[in-house]
């Protein structure tokens, strides 16, 4: 299959032409497209054919449900069902924008596109091209990450090419995403509001609408837990990971250059590749052979936008070992350290 790499003006994408990506859509096929968070990978969402080819393009496993998206906030009671006031409040506060609230599945959503859950995630993204499409379509939009499964998610439409081109007929070009992290997840289905993700949106800003919410407890554990299973199932695979072997070093900043120096002479000596995950500040006191800066410690939003596209380019350059520092929990902190642990595999050591 040829893969249509369609460009859009971001200056000029409220008339920009998406009639043929429309088009592909109500057909069944899929076309991957920018949201504000990270690039989607969209079919329709009540076509369970739609959501199969979904699955098949990025290999995987079908029993992780996808993402329902709307263009309009009253639609989350056209897909959802019995929906409770909090969910309401939360879509009134937070949309549209980078936050995904699970509620009870109406029919008109097929099993096959929530993984054969009975609950329904739902998110009216902000991105411009994004709400037009689903708007456009008709339809309501299933749509994951557009990365190959296990690879980091994709912030530019060049990273949705190199995992799925030829898979898929249609890559939307709206260049880099503006937030970088996938949306924040909140099941409110249950009889407890929980975070199943955390995201650009925090849990200080969602206390504020829902007092009393917490995380998933799998979401803050610090070391790789057989006994605490994720509420979001695509939370327990493994995530984002390099090819090279990737592990955080928390603790004293200057200890931790100074040990993750160390250690990546030893490593050179033996002939490894080795790379390092730092920022602005620390950027030049590393002597890894490559050393990647995700921004300023002061500014998380721009350590988050980076992330990602950071992870790829380690195996780009082939590292064969990566070292990255840490950053602190709270805030979007909470949402970069989550991406980083599960890319590391929870191999994070403290250094005091
Ligand atoms: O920002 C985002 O959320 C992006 C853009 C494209 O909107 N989408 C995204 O989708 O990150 P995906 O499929 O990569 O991640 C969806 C997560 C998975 O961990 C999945 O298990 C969880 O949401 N999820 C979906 N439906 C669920 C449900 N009914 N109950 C629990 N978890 C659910
Ligand atoms: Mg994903």
């Amino acid at each position: 299959m040829q893969t249509r790499l369609l460009k859009i003006d971001r200056c000029n994408q409220k008339t920009a032409d998406l009639s043929a990506a429309c088009e592909l859509l109500r057909k069944g096929e899929l076309v991957a497209f920018p949201t504000e968070t990270v690039y989607g990978l969209g079919g329709n969402a009540c076509d369970a054919s739609a959501s199969a080819r979904i699955y098949a393009a990025k290999g995987r496993p079908s029993d992780n449900p996808l993402i329902v998206h709307i263009a309009h906030k009253e639609d989350l009671s056209v897909v959802g069902r019995d929906v409770s006031e909090g969910a309401k409040k939360l879509a009134d506060a937070f949309w549209p924008g980078p936050l995904t609230i699970i509620v009870n599945r109406a029919d008109i959503i097929p099993k096959e596109t929530t993984g054969g859950l009975d609950s329904v995630a739902v998110r009216m993204p902000s991105d411009i091209i994004a709400n037009r499409l689903i708007d456009e379509s008709g339809l309501f939009i299933a749509a994951p990450s557009a990365n190959a499964s296990g690879r980091p998610s994709t912030t530019r439409a060049e990273h949705c090419m190199e995992d799925l081109d030829g898979r898929i007929p249609m890559v939307i070009d709206g260049g880099p995403v503006k937030i970088g992290l996938e949306s924040t997840i909140v099941d409110m289905s249950g009889d407890k509001p929980l975070i199943l993700r955390p995201g650009f949106i925090t849990k200080e800003e969602l206390e504020k609408v829902i007092p009393g919410i917490e995380f998933d407890p799998a979401v803050i554990a610090r070391v790789k837990n057989e006994n605490i299973i994720a509420k979001a199932p695509g939370m327990k695979y493994r995530h984002y990971a390099p090819k090279g072997e990737l592990t955080i070093y928390e603790g004293d900043a200057e200890l931790v250059i100074k040990t993750i120096n160390e250690k990546t002479a030893e490593l050179k000596a033996l002939g490894k590749k080795t790379a390092v995950l730092a920022t602005e500040e620390s950027k030049d006191l590393y002597t890894a052979d490559y050393v990647a800066s995700l921004g300023r410690r002061t500014d998380e939003a721009e350590i988050a936008v980076h992330l990602f596209e950071q992870l790829r380019n380690f195996d780009e350059i082939g590292a064969d070992c990566i070292f990255a520092e840490s950053f602190p929990q709270g805030g979007i902190g909470s949402a970069i350290m989550n991406r980083l642990m599960k890319a590391a595999g929870y191999r994070i050591i403290t250094l005091n």
